[in-house]
């Protein structure tokens, strides 16, 4: 009797890593209109997908999916994704970027026939309506009667349920208009802006808010329109170009928790994400105008949303234990940061870091239980430090993944300049400048 030879295994291809660093010369086009500070190039996502070797009905899946590289990415290359994100402005911003080229010549005449009818009826404002945040009546009930058209004319039946509009239903155009409208508002806002990158000042009381003519907030939109439609028209012509382009891929962006996110068991083949920094980075606060723009589509307050959300800076309400699952470098750290000798370290700072790594560890057993037997997980992760202890999170994700059925196949490492040493009250403390990236890839 012959016996069979055992079935070759077949060989995981080691996975290309180009640097994530976000580069603006790689942000040009279609591309350049979805600018978002914690996200990674385009390039990076497209070379470390096609290494990744799919099969082609193989399910990407990034659960902090921000501005929707990975999305776009997977989708452009003919693979089925999921992307999701907890703050609906990321939802809007990801679906728009995912409008098919051929939609590129119908932006203009929609945006003419938007601007005329809020030129025509400018809408009676609400005494609460956020945007009267930044801008003056006026101006706010301008912007307001533009995104109330956007709404009224796009956001389809199909989008709106009971309990609300469901963001992550709408059309890929509307999405753009609003991406357009957000633009326009984060130009008017620019004087709000402070020297932390990612956060907008919100203005007190008594400070003067913005005044705009309805033809300034009109050219702003207008030309904002103007730009995406001839990026995505620039796009179709290339694409034209090319012979064997794939279909894109179907792509499901869903307004979702990590924490509480509900995925088939292994039904995913590849992750490519990058978590919420544990910087202090505020993800609400940074998308505040935007946030504003959407008011009566929000189904919750910003503030609630800051609460959910990993990395949020709002001390948590219920305590929270220490669990042994987050692995020994994590608890070193929390160790460290308990005894060091400021009063907020071993109270507030304390309670968010909590917060971050019980969040981050149940976000973890879901992404890993969505996995199927040998998926690949890869995170983009930064470490930094808090004071003058080093906060070594690319270390403490892995042995989070670790704990939660994952194995570390490959790592690379990229030094950047941190948005830390942007930030400034924190050059007391002797540290390293800049910080490490580290692209970290796990087997299931
Ligand atoms: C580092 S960013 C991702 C950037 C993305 N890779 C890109 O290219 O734009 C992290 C994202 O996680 C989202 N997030 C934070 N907490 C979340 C939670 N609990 N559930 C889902 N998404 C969350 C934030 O809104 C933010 O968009």
């Amino acid at each position: 009797m012959t016996v069979p030879s055992p079935e070759p295994v077949a060989e995981v291809a080691p996975l290309q890593i180009l640097s994530p660093k976000r580069n603006k010369r790689l942000q040009t086009g279609w591309e350049g209109f979805f600018p978002y500070y914690a996200g990674y190039p385009e390039l990076f996502a497209r070379e470390l997908l096609q290494s990744a070797n799919l099969p082609r009905h193989a399910v990407v899946l990034d659960p902090w999916n921000g501005s929707g590289t990975t999305t776009y990415t997977a989708s452009t290359l003919g693979l089925s994704s999921i992307g999701i994100d907890l703050n609906p402005v990321m939802i809007v911003v990801a679906r728009a970027r995912l409008l098919p080229p051929s939609e590129a010549d119908h932006l203009r005449p929609l945006a003419a026939t938007i601007l005329s009818h809020a030129r025509a009826q400018p809408p009676t404002l609400a005494p609460d309506d956020p945007l009267l945040g930044w801008f003056d009546l006026a101006t706010a009930s301008f912007i307001r009667g533009i995104e109330q058209n956007i709404r009224r004319s796009l956001v389809g039946s199909m989008t709106k349920s009971p309990d609300g509009v469901h963001l992550d239903r709408i059309s890929g155009t509307a999405a753009t208009l609003y991406v357009a409208l957000f633009a326009a508002c984060r130009r008017l806002v620019a004087p709000f802006k402070s020297s932390n990158p990612t956060w907008l000042r919100v203005p007190k009381a008594a400070e003067a808010r913005i005044t705009a003519s309805p033809a300034a907030v009109a050219r702003l939109f207008g030309g904002n329109v103007r730009g995406m439609a001839d990026a995505l028209g620039a796009k179709r012509d290339a694409d034209q170009l090319v012979d064997d382009l794939p279909r894109l891929g179907d792509c499901r962006i869903n307004l979702s928790n990590t924490t509480t996110m509900e995925l088939a068991p292994a039904s995913v083949d590849f992750v490519l994400t990058s978590p919420p920094y544990c910087t202090r980075i505020d993800y609400t606060a940074a998308t505040r105008i935007e946030l504003a723009v959407l008011g009566p589509l929000l189904s919750s307050s910003a503030r609630a949303l800051g609460r959910q959300m990993i990395g949020s800076t709002l001390a948590p309400q219920a305590p929270i234990d220490v669990d042994e699952a987050w692995g020994a470098t994590c608890l070193q750290f929390l160790g460290a940061l308990q005894a060091h000798p400021s009063k907020a370290s071993r109270g507030y700072y304390y309670r968010t870091h909590l917060d971050y790594f019980d969040k981050m560890s149940r976000s973890m057993a879901h992404l890993s239980q969505a996995l199927k037997p040998g998926g690949r997980a890869v995170l983009v992760v930064q470490d930094s430090y808090y004071k003058d202890i080093h906060n070594d999170l690319p270390k403490m994700i892995e042995e989070i993944g670790v704990h939660h059925g994952l194995e570390l196949t490959q790592t690379s490492a990229f030094h950047l300049k941190s948005m830390s040493d942007i930030n400034p009250g924190r050059r007391s403390y002797t540290r390293p400048s800049g910080a490490t990236e580290s692209v970290l890839c796990f087997s299931k």
